[in-house]
C-alpha cells in the first residue's frame, strides 16, 4: 500500500503548515489520510505503483506539441492517421485456421460473412516449424492448432473463391515465412494477380521467437540473412505488403510486464531497421511497411499508455537516430490481440467480459487492426458461436459505445499522460541495458530478455498465489463445477486426409524439376544471392514447405538455445 503523509507531495518552503492557509490539495491530502484505504494492491499488473490521484503537478512542464502533437503527425502519440476511426474503423481481423485448407477456407468465409474486414492465417505447428504433414514429427499435430499447409496446392485451396487483390491477409509465420509468402504470391499469380497488388502482412519476426515463442529453425545470423532477402524482395515487388509484424504479443504471453513487451518489441524493431540498412536499403524505402503486433492485457490504463508510448518512442528514434524523413517511416501502425493468458478455463463465459475490456483498451489506444479472443480459447480453438461473439464484441465497441467519435479520448488525462511518460522512461532504460550487452542478438544469446520475462512471470504468479492479485473464479469466488461449453475438435481423419493428399502430390508432380529447383536454392543460399527468387521457383514446382526449409538447413544449420537459469 502506498505510504504518504499530508503535504509530502509539496515542499512547504519551511513555512510551518499550521500558519499557512491550507491549499486545496493539502485539504484533500488531509481528508484522504483520514479515510482508511482498502487493503489492496494499488499498482498496475506490471508492478508500477499507482497513486490515488494525478494532477497537473504530476506532469511537470507538459508541452502539448512536443509530447502529444496531433493525430497523423509527429510524434503520433494520439494516433497515426489525422482522422483515425472517424475516417476508417480498425480492421476486424480474427486469427483463424485449423484442419486442412478447405476447413479453414470455410471459416474464413464465415468470418467475412459476419462482417470481418481482414484475414489472418493461423498455421498448424508442423507448418510453423517447417515440417510437412507426413513428417514423423508432425504426427498428432496436423491441422490441430492451425491450418496444415504443405505446398502451393494447399495455399490455392485456402484462398479458393477469396478475392486476394481486395482483402488484406496476415500470415502468422516466422521461420518459414519466405516459403509461405512465396506460396501466397504464386497462388495469386495463378489467379492473374501480380505481387504489386497484394496487401497484407507476414509476421516474419524471428527475434521474438528466440525471446518468447521458440518457433525458430535456423541460428540468428542466417535468420537475419533470410529476413533481409525477404525485405529486399517485398520492397522491390510488393509495395502494399507489410514486411514484418514486430510482435510483443508472444513476449507478453510468455509473462513479461507491459514495459518489457514495449521495450523488447521496439528494440527488435530497431534491429530490423539495422538489418534493412545493412541490406543496402534506404530507411525510407522499407520502414513505411514495418508494422507491429501488441497484446492488450487486462490492466486497462497500462495498456492504453503502452500503445501511446510505443508510437512516440518509435517516432522519436526513427527520426532522431535513423534520420527517417518519410512520415510513414515514423508512424507505428499495429495489430492487437486481446490477452490469451488472461482467459480462464473456469467459468469461461467470464472471458467475454475480459475480452471486451481488453478490446476497449486497444481501441482507446489507437489500434489499426484487432483480434478479440473467443471466450472458449482457454479450452480449445474457438467454435463458430464463440468466434461470432468475439466479432460482435468489436462491432458493439465500434458502433454502439461512441468511443470512435473522437480521437484519443483519454489524451490529456493526468494519469494516462503520466503513465505514458513513465512507460516511455522505463522502456528507454531497457534500451540502454540492451545496448550495453551489445545489442538485441547478443542480449538474446546471453538470455537477458528471457531472464527478465521469467522473473516478471514468477512475480505475477506469486502475487496470484498470495491473493494480492485477483482472477475472478480462479483465486476469488468459487467457480461452478461443471462447465457447459461446447468444445471445437479437429477430427483425426482431417490429418490423415492431408497426409494422403501430400503423398499423392509428391507422386504426381515433376520430381526432377523439384530436385533441380531445390539445388538452385541451395546454391543461392551458399552464395549471396537473394533466396526469395529460387524459393518462388521451388514453390512453382510444388516443392513442399519441409523440402525447402530442409534445403536451407543444409546450408544454415539449426539453432540450439542455451537455456536460461
Ligand atoms: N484515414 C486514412 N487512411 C486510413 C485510415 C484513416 N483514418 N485508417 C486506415 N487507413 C488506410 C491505411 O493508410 C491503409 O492504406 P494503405 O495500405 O494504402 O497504407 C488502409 O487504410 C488499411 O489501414 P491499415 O494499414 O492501418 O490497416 P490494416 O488492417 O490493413 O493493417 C497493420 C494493419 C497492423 C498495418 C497490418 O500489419 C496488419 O494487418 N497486421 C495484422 C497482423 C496480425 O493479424 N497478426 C496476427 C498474429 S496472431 C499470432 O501471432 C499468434 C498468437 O495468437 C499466439
Amino acid at each position: 500500500m502506498l505510504q504518504f503523509s499530508p503535504g509530502t507531495w509539496r515542499d512547504t518552503g519551511g513555512v510551518p503548515v499550521e500558519t499557512r492557509r491550507k491549499t486545496a490539495r493539502e485539504r484533500w491530502e488531509e481528508a484522504y489520510s483520514k479515510s482508511p484505504e482498502r487493503d489492496a494492491e494499488f499498482s498496475t499488473i506490471s508492478g508500477i505503483p499507482v497513486k490515488p490521484l494525478y494532477t497537473p503537478e504530476d506532469l511537470g512542464h507538459f508541452d502539448y506539441e512536443e509530447k502529444l502533437g496531433y493525430p497523423g503527425e509527429y510524434p503520433y502519440t494520439r494516433g497515426v492517421y489525422p482522422t483515425m476511426y472517424r475516417g476508417r474503423l480498425w480492421t476486424i481481423r480474427q486469427f483463424a485456421g485449423y484442419g486442412d485448407a478447405e476447413e479453414t477456407n470455410k471459416r474464413f468465409r464465415y468470418l467475412l460473412e459476419q462482417g470481418q474486414t481482414g484475414l489472418s492465417v493461423a498455421f498448424d505447428m508442423p507448418t510453423l516449424m517447417g515440417l510437412d504433414s507426413d513428417s514423423p514429427l508432425s504426427l498428432g499435430e496436423v491441422g490441430i492448432e492451425g491450418v496444415a499447409i504443405d505446398s502451393l496446392e494447399d495455399m490455392e485451396r485456402l484462398f479458393e473463391g477469396i478475392p486476394m487483390d481486395e482483402i488484406t491477409t496476415s500470415m502468422t509465420i516466422n521461420a518459414p515465412a519466405m516459403v509461405l509468402l512465396a506460396m501466397y504470391v504464386v497462388a495469386a499469380e495463378k489467379k492473374g494477380i501480380p505481387p504489386e497488388k497484394l496487401g497484407g502482412t507476414n509476421q516474419n519476426d524471428i527475434l521474438k521467437e528466440y525471446i518468447a515463442q521458440k518457433e525458430w529453425i535456423y541460428p540468428p545470423g542466417p535468420s537475419m540473412r533470410i529476413f533481409k532477402d525477404m525485405l529486399v524482395y517485398c520492397t522491390r515487388h510488393m509495395p502494399k505488403w507489410n514486411t514484418v509484424s514486430i510482435s510483443g504479443y508472444h513476449i507478453r504471453e510468455a509473462g513479461s510486464t507491459a514495459v518489457q513487451e514495449l521495450a523488447f518489441t521496439l528494440s527488435d524493431g530497431f534491429a530490423y531497421v539495422d538489418a534493412g540498412i545493412e541490406a543496402g536499403l534506404e530507411v525510407d524505402e522499407f520502414a513505411p511497411r514495418f508494422s507491429f503486433f501488441f497484446n492488450s492485457h487486462i490492466d486497462f490504463f497500462e495498456e492504453i499508455a503502452k500503445f501511446r508510448a510505443a508510437r512516440r518512442i518509435w517516432a522519436n528514434v526513427m527520426k532522431e537516430k535513423y534520420g527517417a524523413k518519410d512520415p510513414r517511416s515514423l508512424r507505428l501502425r499495429f495489430h492487437t490481440q486481446t490477452a490469451g493468458v488472461s482467459l480462464t478455463a473456469q467459468e469461461p463465459y467470464n472471458n467475454i467480459a475480459r475480452t471486451a475490456f481488453e478490446a476497449l483498451a486497444a481501441i482507446l489506444g489507437g489500434t489499426q487492426s484487432l483480434h478479440t479472443n473467443s471466450f472458449d480459447e482457454a479450452l480449445a480453438l474457438p467454435t463458430e458461436e464463440a468466434v461470432r461473439i468475439a466479432v460482435r464484441t468489436q462491432q458493439i465497441a465500434a458502433l454502439e459505445t461512441g468511443v470512435t467519435n473522437t480521437i484519443d479520448p483519454l489524451g490529456g488525462s493526468y494519469f494516462v499522460e503520466w503513465l505514458t511518460d513513465e512507460m516511455e522512461r522505463q522502456a528507454h532504460e531497457y534500451f540502454r541495458q540492451i545496448e550495453e550487452l551489445g545489442g538485441v542478438i547478443p542480449a538474446i544469446e546471453q538470455g537477458f530478455q528471457m531472464r527478465e520475462i521469467a522473473e516478471a512471470s514468477a512475480r505475477y504468479q506469486r502475487e496470484l498465489e498470495e491473493g494480492r492479485r485477483h482472477m475472478v473464479n480462479v483465486n476469488i469466488y468459487e467457480p461452478r463445477e461443471e462447465q457447459d461449453v461446447e468444445i471445437h475438435r479437429v477430427p483425426p481423419e482431417v490429418g490423415e486426409r492431408q497426409v494422403r493428399r501430400l503423398k499423392e502430390l509428391k507422386r504426381r508432380r515433376d520430381n526432377r524439376l523439384v530436385r533441380q529447383r531445390l539445388a538452385e536454392l541451395k546454391r543461392a543460399a551458399q552464395g549471396n544471392e537473394n533466396t526469395m527468387y529460387p524459393i518462388l521457383e521451388c514453390v512453382r514446382a510444388y516443392a513442399t514447405v519441409q523440402e525447402i526449409c530442409d534445403t536451407l538447413k543444409e546450408v544454415f544449420g539449426t539453432y540450439r538455445e542455451t537455456p536460461v537459469i
